[in-house]
């Protein structure tokens, strides 16, 4: 199943909010950081590195609140660890 056809498929807005963009720079989703937390990564520094996530900064640009997705990452830590 692709991704877009997975994407489609998902129904509550719970479901829907796994595949909304938190590294708009390099496309990752909060579902890749909870699937990377669950995995064991604990730090902003292991979600990096598992998911790719702030590999390819230029926020101003991609992410359209204009800021980087660090401290957005920290709070998935948070909540999901
Ligand atoms: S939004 Fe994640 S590095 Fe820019």
């Amino acid at each position: 199943m692709s991704y877009e056809d997975e994407k489609n498929r998902v129904k509550t807005p719970k479901e829907k909010k796994m595949f909304e963009y938190i590294c708009y720079c390099d496309k990752v989703t909060k579902g890749d950081i909870v699937v990377a937390i669950m995995g064991g990564a604990k730090t902003l520094q292991d979600i990096m590195k598992v998911t790719g996530a702030m590999a390819h900064s230029n926020c101003a640009v991609n992410n359209p609140t204009g800021k980087c997705c660090g401290n957005d990452i920290k709070e998935i830590i948070e909540i999901y660890s």
